[in-house]
């Protein structure tokens, strides 16, 4: 089977652009909508408006072939088979998700029918939503026998999101009867079936030919359930680790060992074992949230996801005060801050923990000098260059004459820092680390007051702070 599917993927943001580019990648026809007029003509002139690996590959190799992107969503709808709804879905004031894009493109959708379509929910979605959109487009006047409502949820990091596609865990499609469910298989055979591996050209990844992703089907609204789920399983991986972190701190043991020590049992997994300051991004945050409002919907207490929810916040708190013992006031002091993005890899700073913590250095009274390799342009359009606060144009400006330097993003770029030209730089050779990037025994031989998360030490070793400024 060798299938050309015409899909439309509406939104073209983090996750619809990648999903889109794979697509295409994968073999099959893709029309690209946004409503935002400038991000369209941007691609159609071959920019990529995100930070994403591997994506300016994929969209050189397939513009204008088997890509092309538009705003017109009655024109895409008309010519697809199959059409991705993946605009965003915001936290609302309640913890809710705000469905009203999804509405209102289900609405313009609707009205573009006139043959059989399936429209697949990308967009994370609270279970019942197929139903909404299914009710919207026959509110519309569409029979019901012209579409069918599918979910197909995503589970792509930022940063990795190209591989996570195209070498996925499993795929989950979410269908109520074989039609949807043929059409999106049909959709994911290059995949399932092993056949992209074998191009010469495929992007390399965990997959291969003889080892396949899995597809699960299931009904649409266990598929919603998964997706929301997973996600929550994650942030609730992480909020436990964070506070073993806190455990660890107040013990004296290692929280990098502990995360060793448990991860190796194959029921418990080495993912999502590492503390730092908390998980931010668009997702996890507005996931949980919302999934907790689900269940309160629906009758049932998940309080659980409160805990992890507060466990979040107070990671974060705990960092802060964790600056703050080490500089003993912020009024006057100048931190060197390397990372904005809520994680390396990526241009996003949606939720993250470092445009919080910055904020909160700010108000506290601090002069502080930032430096992030993709996310500098996204902060500067919420928090703009002032008289405290700068951006520099590398980790050793961000550095330089800092009473402290903080690390707030896991790039790997600041895991190779020079660490004597930062301890030259410095005015005073303290790091506080919310990444647990370096070997804290290595720091403290150079030198360094190094505090970082769950890990106990931090003083500098005799004299080799001395020996550093040596000649
Ligand atoms: C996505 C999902 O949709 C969200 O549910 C999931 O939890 C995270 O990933 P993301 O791709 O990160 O969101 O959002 P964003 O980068 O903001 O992209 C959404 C795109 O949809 C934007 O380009 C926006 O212009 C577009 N859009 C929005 C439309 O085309 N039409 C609309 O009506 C609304
Ligand atoms: C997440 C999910 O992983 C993905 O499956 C889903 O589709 C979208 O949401 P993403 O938000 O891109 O992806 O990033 P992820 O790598 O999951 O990290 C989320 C946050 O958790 C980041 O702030 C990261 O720094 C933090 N994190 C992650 C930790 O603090 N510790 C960990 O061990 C892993």
């Amino acid at each position: 089977m060798n299938e050309k599917i015409t899909i439309a993927v509406v939104g073209s943001g983090y996750v619809g652009l990648v999903a889109a580019v794979c697509f295409a990648e994968i073999g099959h026809q893709v029309i690209c909508v946004d409503n935002d007029e400038s991000k369209i003509a941007a691609l159609m002139n071959g920019q990529v408006p995100i930070y994403e690996e591997c994506l300016p590959e994929l969209l050189a190799r397939h513009r204008n072939t088997l890509i092309e992107f538009t705003t017109d969503l009655h024109d895409a709808t008309r010519r697809s088979q199959a059409i991705f709804v993946a605009v965003g879905t915001p936290q609302s004031q309640t913890g809710s998700a705000d469905l009203s894009y999804v509405d209102a493109v289900a609405s313009q959708i609707a009205r573009s029918i006139t043959e059989y379509k399936i429209i697949v929910e990308k967009s994370t979605v609270p279970v019942y939503t197929n139903e909404w959109i299914s009710r919207v487009i026959e509110r519309n006047g569409v029979p019901r026998e012209l579409f069918d409502v599918a979910s197909n949820p995503e589970f792509l990091r930022e940063g990795t999101a190209v591989v996570d596609f195209l070498h996925p865990d499993r795929i989950v499609i979410g269908v109520d009867n074989d039609r949807a469910g043929k059409l999106l298989r049909a959709i994911y055979e290059p995949l399932t079936s092993g056949r992209y591996y074998q191009a010469v050209d495929a992007v390399p990844g965990a997959r291969s030919a003889s080892e396949a992703p899995p597809l699960l089907q299931t009904s649409t609204k266990a598929a919603e359930l998964i997706k929301h789920a997973s996600n929550a399983f994650l942030a609730m991986k992480i909020s436990f680790i964070n506070v073993v972190s806190n455990l660890c701190e107040a013990a004296g043991a290692d929280v990098e060992e502990v995360s060793r020590g448990i991860g190796s049992d194959e029921r418990i997994g080495p993912k999502f074992l590492k503390a730092g300051i908390g998980y931010g991004g668009s997702c996890f945050p507005k996931d949980v949230a919302a999934f907790r409002y689900v269940a309160e919907q629906l009758g049932v207490d998940f309080g659980l996801l409160r805990e992890v929810e507060n466990i979040n916040a107070e990671q974060k708190r705990r960092f802060f005060l964790k600056v703050r013992s080490a500089l003993w006031t912020f009024r006057g002091k100048k931190l060197g801050v390397l990372g904005l993005a809520f994680k390396g890899g990526t241009d996003d700073i949606r939720e993250s923990p470092a445009i919080d913590l910055i904020s909160q250095f700010l108000k506290e009274g601090a002069i502080v000098s930032a430096y992030d390799p993709a996310a500098m342009e996204r902060t500067k359009q919420i928090l703009p260059p002032s008289g405290t606060l700068s951006y520099a144009k590398d980790a050793y400006e961000a550095a330089s004459d800092a009473d402290a330097l903080l690390i707030l993003t896991d790039w790997q770029e600041f895991a190779e820092l020079d660490l004597d030209r930062l301890h030259y730089t410095l005015r005073y050779p303290i790091i506080v680390d919310g990444r647990n990037l370096f070997d804290r025994t290595a720091m403290a031989q150079r030198g360094f007051t190094y505090l970082s998360v769950g890990r106990p030490g931090g003083t500098p070793q005799k004299d080799a702070a001395l020996s550093h400024k040596l000649p």
